[in-house]
């Protein structure tokens, strides 16, 4: 018999149905556009329409894996996020509705900043050790808000991954050394009363940085291999040039001169969704997981990859996985080029907008219009209560779930 390992068995993303290009946003702010396409690394940004939330991007994703791999064995749902929609309801209870899973499950929601969704995945792989025969769903989902003309506008976005773990995965199998670094700090936090994060850019890009370093120093005690043994990296991508920044310290702390062109080969395709998407923090690392799945013209299969999360606050940690041989036949890379093509441009006015429709809607009593094209839509609230809607392709009301 071989041995057993551990990791992800099937990855989906999701993402809004609005996108704003970030020459709109450049244009108002009469800034150069390359500072965002090529300071910063981004092109796009993903805009939630007014009837999606995290649970309707979490739902359309895990539909999207549960579709090929059933929920039978599924006794674990995992929700990481940071905007949350409920102090005391886990978002992931909603989605567990909407997808009619067993009610033998378990439903929790994790917290800290865009770290919590390798936390989420360190427990999967926990429970499925214990027990191979269970399948855990792992759903992270976020959507990254700042103030308007603040600096860190063009670095938001919205999207969430689903991904079932499992024993003996079809994808990546996760190696048990990690590397952890937590430090209370105040680099980016949102206090219960704020819809958008508060955030002090340049100390946030130090901390993310100097946690990099700890988090890999602490990897290599605890018996991880050398970076040359590592093939490709991936990281938490708050904007995608963040990781190019993150790629060449670390070559710095462990003395490997690298040029910038070998830094980029590092972490080149993993960049390609999150610089469409921009910021969905808990799944920003995942995505560039699947990115990098789905963009890299060489063969994975076998190869190393080092997994950097981060989240603000802060909490970070270091760890690998080997991509499986087969990978490709796992993916779905014509639809998830799809998915990214289909969302509606906005204009600057039309985003500045929904960005403020945010903040106007009260809380106890409201509709929305039907806007998205995703099988999920948040229809409002009915006395304090969340109202979801499953939709049919020609957008007929199939069910709904509170
Ligand atoms: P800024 O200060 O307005 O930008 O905002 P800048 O002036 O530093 O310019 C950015 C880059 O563009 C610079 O490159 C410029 O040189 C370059 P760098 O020197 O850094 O390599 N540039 C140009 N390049 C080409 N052509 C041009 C041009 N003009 C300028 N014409 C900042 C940048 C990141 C501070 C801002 O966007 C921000 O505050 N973002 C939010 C915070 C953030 O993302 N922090 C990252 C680390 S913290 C983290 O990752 C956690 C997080 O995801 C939250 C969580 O954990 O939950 C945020």
């Amino acid at each position: 018999m071989t041995a057993r390992t551990v990791g992800i068995h099937d990855i989906s993303f999701a993402t809004s149905h609005h996108v704003l290009d970030l020459r709109e946003l450049a244009d108002h702010a009469e800034t150069d556009v390359d500072k965002f396409y090529i300071g910063i690394g981004q092109s796009e940004m993903s805009v939630l329409a007014e009837d999606e939330d995290i649970v309707t991007l979490a739902t359309e994703a895990a539909q999207r894996v549960l579709e090929r791999q059933g929920s039978e064995e599924i006794r674990t749902l995992l929700f990481a996020t940071e905007s949350g929609v409920d102090q005391s309801k886990a978002a992931g209870v909603y989605v567990h509705g909407l997808l009619g899973l067993s009610p033998h499950c378990r439903v929790v929601e994790l917290k800290q900043a865009c770290y919590s969704a390798t936390a989420a995945l360190q427990f999967a792989l926990g429970i499925v050790s214990r027990n191979p025969e269970e399948r855990v769903l792992v759903i992270a989902s976020d959507v990254a808000r700042y103030e308007l003309d603040s600096s860190g506008e063009a670095t938001q976005g919205a999207g969430a991954v689903a991904m079932v773990v499992t024993a003996n995965p079809a994808l990546v199998a996760i190696e048990p050394e990690s590397g952890l670094y937590t430090s209370d700090i105040h680099d980016f936090w949102r206090p219960n009363y704020r819809s958008e994060a508060l955030v002090d850019g340049k100390f946030s890009m130090n901390a993310y940085l100097e946690s990099l370093e700890g988090a890999w120093h602490d990897y290599e005690s605890n018996g991880g291999v050398a970076v040359g043994e590592i093939d490709r990296f991936c990281y938490h991508q708050p904007f995608t040039k963040m990781a190019v920044k993150a790629q060449e310290q670390l070559q710095k702390v462990a003395a490997i001169e690298a040029s910038s062109a070998e830094c980029m080969q590092l972490v080149g395709a993993s960049l390609e969704m999150n610089r469409r998407v921009g910021n969905s923090y808990t799944a920003s690392l995942y995505l560039g997981l699947l990115s990098l799945l789905n963009y890299e013209a060489d063969d994975l299969a076998g190869k190393r990859i080092g997994f950097f999360s981060y989240g603000s606050g802060s909490v970070s940690e270091f760890f690998t996985g080997v991509v499986q041989s087969g990978y490709r036949d796992v993916l779905r890379v014509k639809e998830d080029a799809a998915r990214l093509s289909a969302r509606l441009p906005l204009t600057y006015a039309q985003y500045r907008e929904l960005h403020n429709r945010v903040d106007l809607v009260e809380g106890t009593q409201f509709t929305t219009p039907h806007r998205t094209h995703s099988p999920f839509r948040f229809s409002g609230v009915e006395g304090h209560v969340r109202q979801y809607e499953r939709v049919l392709l020609d957008h007929g009301i199939r069910g709904s779930a509170q």
